[in-house]
C-alpha cells in the first residue's frame, strides 16, 4: 500500500465506518437541543428517560485560508422525540455566501433547507446521494430510518457556524412519522395536531 509522507497525512483520511474509535468527535445530546423539537412534553419525557446521544461530528480542517475547504463526518442516531425524527441543531453559515455539499454514506434521512427569503424545502439524504446546500441557506439533518445516518459535509474553511439566527425562529417545517412514513409538514400544523390530542 502507498505510504503517505507525514507532512501530507492531513490530506488523506481512510474511514472505517464500522469502527470509528480513532476519531475525535463532538457529541450532541438531547439536552443540547433545547427548543429544537416541536413537542415540549415529548422532549421533557425523553430527557427524563436518559437524555440520549443524538449525533456526533468529527471535523477535519487540513488547511485554512481563502479557497480552502473543511469537512465533517456526521453520525446521526435513529430515534424520535414524540413523532419527530432525531435531528441536528441546524445553522446558517456565519459567512452567509458559503455553500456546502452533503454526501450521504449510510442510512436514510432528510435535510430541511431554508433560504433567507423564507423559501423552505426538504430533500432526501441517504447512501450514495448528494445534497447541495446553497449559500444563505439554513440546514438541518434528520434521520428517518432505523440505522444511524452517516454523511460528510464539505464547506469553505471560512464558513463558520451561526446557530443563533435559526434558533430564534426555528425551521418552518418538521419531519414526523405518520402511520409509519416520514412526512414533512409545517411546524404550526404539527403543533395544532398536538393540541388536538
Ligand atoms: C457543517 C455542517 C455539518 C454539521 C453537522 C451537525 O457546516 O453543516 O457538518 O455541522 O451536521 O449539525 P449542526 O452543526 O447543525 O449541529
Ligand atoms: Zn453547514
Amino acid at each position: 500500500m502507498l505510504e503517505i509522507p507525514s507532512h501530507l497525512k492531513s490530506l488523506f483520511v481512510q474511514f472505517d465506518l464500522d469502527s470509528l474509535d480513532g476519531l475525535k468527535f463532538s457529541e450532541r445530546r438531547l439536552s443540547d437541543l433545547a427548543n429544537c423539537f416541536a413537542d415540549p412534553n415529548a422532549y421533557a419525557k425523553a430527557i427524563a428517560d436518559g437524555n440520549p446521544l443524538l449525533y456526533r461530528v468529527a471535523s477535519f480542517e487540513p488547511r485554512n485560508g481563502d479557497g480552502q475547504l473543511h469537512y465533517g463526518l456526521g453520525i446521526l442516531e435513529a430515534g424520535k422525540v414524540g413523532a419527530e425524527y432525531y435531528l441536528t441543531k441546524g445553522h446558517l453559515h456565519s459567512y452567509r455566501p458559503a455553500a456546502e455539499v452533503y454526501l450521504g454514506l449510510r442510512g436514510e434521512g432528510m435535510m430541511l433547507l431554508e433560504e433567507e427569503n423564507g423559501e423552505a424545502y426538504a430533500l432526501p439524504l441517504r447512501a450514495n446521494s448528494v445534497v447541495y446546500v446553497p449559500g444563505h441557506t439554513a440546514h438541518r439533518t434528520m434521520n428517518t430510518g432505523s440505522e444511524p445516518l452517516v454523511y460528510i459535509g464539505v464547506y469553505p474553511s471560512n464558513a463558520g457556524h451561526d446557530y443563533g439566527t435559526i434558533a430564534e425562529r426555528n425551521f418552518q417545517q418538521v419531519v414526523v412519522e405518520v402511520n409509519g412514513a416520514a412526512v414533512v409538514m409545517k411546524r404550526d400544523v404539527y403543533l395544532k395536531s398536538l393540541e388536538a390530542k
